[in-house]
């Protein structure tokens, strides 16, 4: 999918008048490493996203009476944090246990170390002066978007643990030719292909700064070769007001090359540096442990809770069409007062397909998708083991039969995946019926779908995912896919709770040769 080009590097040191404008870019829009390991990420806000996006929690309580909240987003917390709620559904011990069993052993966070983490990200992605900061000028690859995402996630790392004022800039000047890109239509009046189309990541516009944008065109127009690498970055001092143009990927770094690493305080590896300032800033523990654990945890788990602050926090940073769309789906599953129809606990299923037969492990040794009745299996497990029933499901896929098949395994319906709530004995099924559901599977593939609608496809594609930020409470996924990864980090950080296996308090991947990492 991705192309792959010379992996040249070469630096080119710019002194405009008196900045320093380190524009180094490689033409590497090297493979993705199947095996992606690098993982860092940030947080989300949460207080200000819940009062910006969401309306006052309106419940009443008296004696008898709970009035639930009538607002979609708030639903699912209001359960997981009201014991007057919770307490009477008989289906919350059930899910207590096994919340409990599958997080013990596991990081976690408080809502400090987490707010700590947010500020310090928006610090460097909303300075107060952007002119002042140094620019880290990063591209996307040419990549489906949340691939993309990830690999966003440890170059903001990267600018929050050089601990001086550097932003990154999303650009995506060098990106072209890419007409089979799932992901990129362009935005804004230059139609640029990066990220910045779906989130706000900066305030920093690099159109603003003529003497920047000129070394990026330049540097766009010439042959030379594109990018730093992240070592290079990372080593050298930056200046302020100059730029360094990265390249795209690196997996070596900031991965550690061993994995056998002790937490301590004198580490010198930059991310864990980094999480040692971070946790000073509020608790972290380990489930079921002595405070001793906390030293010793893997720290791929430190890495989910870092990525699964920055997943989070992309998710409130989307546009407003995005949280438009979700707000379109959910009045589907509410009643004419805006009450959700749904129950909490949600369990979210998420199927990949279509043209992902190079990287699922279960096609690449069966010649064939699963057959979805196993993610149906997987749930009654659960179900069977801890003695309770999830009330309603998300269902995400990029495949529309999929999505029609798992409806049919679960209620037993023909018609729409959604037409049987609301019956007795029936679970209560949500998906993004406000789009085409086919739409990629007959069109061939995500590199298919025509360019007039990439942009609004994504859209849908994000606006389910933060619907289920909001509303889910566990996943079954597929870990080979980065939206089962990313599913399972915006669970996990609602529960604020890290886990790198693939049986986890926020998610069980299918896939059994796949842990998150
Ligand atoms: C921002 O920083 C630049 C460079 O240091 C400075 O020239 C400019 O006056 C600053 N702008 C504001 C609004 O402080
Ligand atoms: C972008 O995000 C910042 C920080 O969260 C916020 O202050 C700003 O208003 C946002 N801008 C837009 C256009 O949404
Ligand atoms: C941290 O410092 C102690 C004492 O100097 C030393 O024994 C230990 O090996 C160091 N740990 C690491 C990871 O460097
Ligand atoms: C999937 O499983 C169901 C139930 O076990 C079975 O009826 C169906 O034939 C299976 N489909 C495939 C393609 O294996
Ligand atoms: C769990 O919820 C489902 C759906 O609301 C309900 O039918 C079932 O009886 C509940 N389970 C238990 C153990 O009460």
């Amino acid at each position: 999918m991705e192309s792959s080009n010379a992996k040249n590097i070469l630096l080119a040191l710019f002194v405009v008048t008196n900045l320093l404008v380190v524009a180094t870019l490689m033409i590497d829009f090297s493979p993705i490493l199947a095996k992606y390991r690098n993982y860092p990420g940030v947080n989300e806000a949460k207080q200000e996203s819940f009062q910006s996006a969401v309306t006052p929690v309106d419940r009443v309580e008296d004696k008898e009476n709970i009035v639930e909240s009538v607002d979609w987003r708030v639903y699912a917390l209001d359960w997981w944090k009201n014991e007057m709620l919770s307490s009477k559904d008989p289906n919350w011990s059930g899910r207590q246990r096994m919340h409990d069993e599958l997080k013990h052993g596991k990081l976690w966070y408080d809502e400090s170390v987490e707010n700590y983490f947010i500020h310090k990200l928006e610090e460097h992605q909303f300075p107060s002066n952007c002119s002042r900061n140094h620019w880290l000028a990063y591209q996307p690859m040419a990549s489906g978007l949340l691939s993309c995402v990830h690999v966003l996630h440890p170059v903001l790392m990267m600018a929050m643990m050089k601990g001086e004022e550097n932003t990154v800039i999303p650009v995506g000047y060098f990106l072209d030719g890419e007409r089979t890109n799932p992901t990129y239509f362009g935005c804004g009046e230059l139609r640029d292909r990066h990220l910045g189309c779906f989130f706000n990541l900066t305030s920093c516009r690099i159109e603003d700064d003529e003497m920047r944008y000129g070394a990026l065109i330049r540097k766009s127009t010439s042959n030379q070769p594109r990018g730093v690498n992240w070592d290079y970055f990372m080593n050298r001092p930056t200046y302020p007001g100059g730029m360094t143009v990265l390249r795209n990927w690196v997996p070596v770094w900031p991965r550690p090359l061993d994995d056998d690493v002790r937490i301590q305080k004198n580490s010198t590896k930059p991310k864990l540096l980094f999480w040692n300032e971070v946790r000073k800033h509020g608790s972290v523990g380990v489930y079921g442990m002595g405070e001793a654990a906390v030293e010793t945890v893997w720290e791929d788990y430190i890495e989910f809770a870092f990525t699964s602050m920055l997943s989070s926090w992309m998710l409130r940073q989307t546009t407003a069409r995005v949280k438009e769309i979700a707000n379109q789906i959910m009045a589907k599953y509410s009643d004419s007062t805006g009450r959700p129809l749904w129950k909490a606990p949600v369990l979210t299923l998420h199927v990949r397909q279509t043209d992902k037969s190079l990287e699922d492990p279960f096609f690449k040794k069966y010649k064939r998708y699963r057959n979805v009745t196993d993610y149906i299996k997987e749930m009654e497990s659960f179900e069977t083991k801890y003695k309770f029933e999830w009330p309603s499901i998300f269902l995400i896929s990029d495949s529309g039969s999929a999505m029609q098949s798992l409806a049919e395994a679960l209620n037993g319906v023909t018609g729409l995946p959604d037409s049987a709530n609301g019956e007795e004995g029936k679970r209560f099924i949500m998906y993004d019926w406000t789009d085409d559901k086919d739409l990629i599977e007959r069109t061939g593939g995500h590199n298919y779908i025509p360019e007039e609608k990439k942009h609004s496809a994504q859209e849908h594609f994000l606006a389910s995912l933060y619907i289920i930020e909001r509303i889910s409470d566990y996943s079954i996924v597929a870990y080979s896919s980065n939206v089962g990864r990313f599913i399972s980090e915006l669970i996990g950080y609602r529960h604020r709770v890290a886990c790198a296996e693939r049986l986890g308090p926020s998610a069980l991947s299918i896939d059994d040769c796949w842990t998150h990492d």
